[in-house]
């Protein structure tokens, strides 16, 4: 093919391979996000990575990690066999039109069939509920909130709660109480509150205070992912709900990170005695591999955003296209046929035993460790103390945790940080990972344990030059 755009990068240099990782560094950088980048690259974090297994990566030096990384997105790693063949299968048998927003669509009505059966037969009051598909988390928060809001009018307060994460468009921001995210951004959208995760009295005066009339929602995790894995006190997502039935207040259980599997239930909220109006769901609906988002409501709630000649009211253009949605179906089949959240459950436990005995033999690394299914959260001691003031603490809590992914890194594991708690790092394994790499993840975060027994090696056993760079690069850049 000839290209007349002198420069051009075609489709079958990409899939042949033939950009070398230094050039695909170079130009991501040069017209990407820049600053992200040159961060890790100066931890030697860049990649690019190959994917050589749905639970392996390797990078160009042919060393290869175990992939625990893609925020809870990747439930069977990253372009599983099946999927992918599902997906060949898909592209050459498909009749059906790719973007139905003006018609109806079979595999749309099939996806919204399948999660309304899976969530009803865990909260049967859901079995009339209605699903409006989108194509990110925080695309379905937008959503839940609109819906929220259309069934009470006059109210204007939305409650969400300390350390949570609901996503970074102007309305799933103003839920996140960030102020890193926050602060450039206010006014943010007026009437978001906030209040401590897991205290219920603080939540019941919030709501007196504004008055419960005066309330929309209330935002939750049923457990706060990016928050450093909290789970929430016995009894207190049950007394959430509840709380808000006596008075009216819509119930937003976001799942898009806890839901089909990754805490070891269907839904979580469900597990925990939660009945929820609205919840959200995105991440493992797409297999890792499209964008999607669903947000799930009540039918009398669904209704009064979208009735009658208003029914354009929330509308979108890729909610719905048949790629996503037949990947959709396609995900919660092979999570049933695989009944991987029970896989995860257990798996879950085993990993929480781990991960107890590792900090108990390094007890001067890690200061917490938690977990629930598959979704891990390793706590590090800060490596240096820089005292007050807060900022500084934070400082050196986050720079710990950067260096802690990089020592996970080189002792073969890839994992995430977390982007509302800056001394945690998190393991989010596919729920499908065989047994035998799911242990050798653990016998590598031992390893990393091993080379820096105490937080202060993190530091110690990252080059110099490194360590300036990075210290220099904070300071220039902010
Ligand atoms: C609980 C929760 N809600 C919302 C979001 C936002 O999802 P997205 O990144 O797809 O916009 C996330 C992402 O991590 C999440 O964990």
């Amino acid at each position: 093919m000839t290209h007349t755009l002198p420069g051009f990068i075609s489709a079958d240099e990409v899939l042949g391979e033939r950009l070398s990782p230094a050039k695909v560094r170079r130009l991501d950088r040069y017209h990407g996000n820049q600053d992200l980048l040159e961060g890790l690259e100066l931890l030697d974090l860049a990649g690019p990575f190959k994917v050589v297994s749905p639970w392996e990566l390797e990078d160009e030096h042919g060393v290869r990690r175990i992939n625990t990384s893609g925020y809870a997105a990747l439930p069977f790693g990253d372009g599983h066999p099946e999927l992918k063949a599902f997906i060949a299968r898909y592209l050459q048998g498909n009749t059906s039109m790719g973007l139905p927003q003006q018609s109806t669509s079979a595999w749309r009505a099939a996806l919204q069939s399948n999660l309304i059966r899976l969530l009803a037969r865990d909260l049967p009051s859901h079995q009339d509920s209605r699903v409006f598909f989108s194509s990110s988390g925080t695309e379905a928060i937008e959503g839940a909130v609109k819906f929220a809001k259309a069934a009470r009018p006059k109210a204007r307060h939305f409650i969400s709660f300390g350390s949570g994460y609901h996503g970074k468009t102007f309305m799933s921001l103003s839920l996140t109480p960030n102020a890193e995210y926050q602060d450039l951004f206010r006014p943010l959208v007026p009437g978001a509150e906030h209040t401590p995760y897991g205290d219920l009295e603080s939540l019941e005066r919030l709501i007196a205070r504004l008055h419960p009339d005066k309330v929309v929602a209330v935002v939750i995790e049923p457990i706060q992912g990016e928050g450093g894995v909290n789970i929430p006190p016995p009894g207190f997502l049950r007394a959430v709900g509840e709380l808000c039935r006596r008075h009216g207040i819509v119930v937003i259980a976001d799942e898009i990170q806890t839901g089909l599997g990754r805490t070891g239930h269907w839904f979580e909220s469900a597990a925990q005695g939660l009945d929820p109006d609205i919840m959200t769901l995105a991440k493992p609906l797409g297999g890792g591999l499209v964008p999607i988002g669903a947000t799930i409501a009540r039918k009398a709630i669904f209704e009064k955003m979208l009735p009658g000649l208003s029914s354009k009211r929330h509308s979108n253009t890729f909610g719905g296209n048949s790629l996503s949605m037949a990947v959709g179906v396609k995900s919660l089949e092979m999570l049933l046929e695989g009944d991987l959240p029970a896989r995860s459950k257990r798996l879950g436990q085993e990993g929480l035993t781990r991960a107890r005995n590792i900090m108990r033999a390094y007890p001067g690394l890690f200061s917490a460790v938690r977990a629930q299914g598959m979704l891990f959260a390793l706590e590090f001691h800060p490596m240096i103390a820089l005292g007050k003031p807060q900022s500084l603490r934070e400082l050196a809590f986050e720079a710990t945790a950067i260096f802690g992914l990089r020592e996970l890194h080189l002792a073969g594991v890839m994992a995430n940080l977390s982007l509302s708690s800056k001394r945690t790092v998190r393991l989010t394994p596919a729920l499908n990972m065989p047994q035998e790499l799911f242990d050798e993840m653990w016998n590598r975060v031992e390893l990393a344990a091993q080379r820096n027994p105490r937080s202060w090696s993190l530091l110690k056993n990252t080059p110099p030059s490194t360590t300036v760079r990075l210290a220099h690069f904070a300071l220039t850049r902010g």
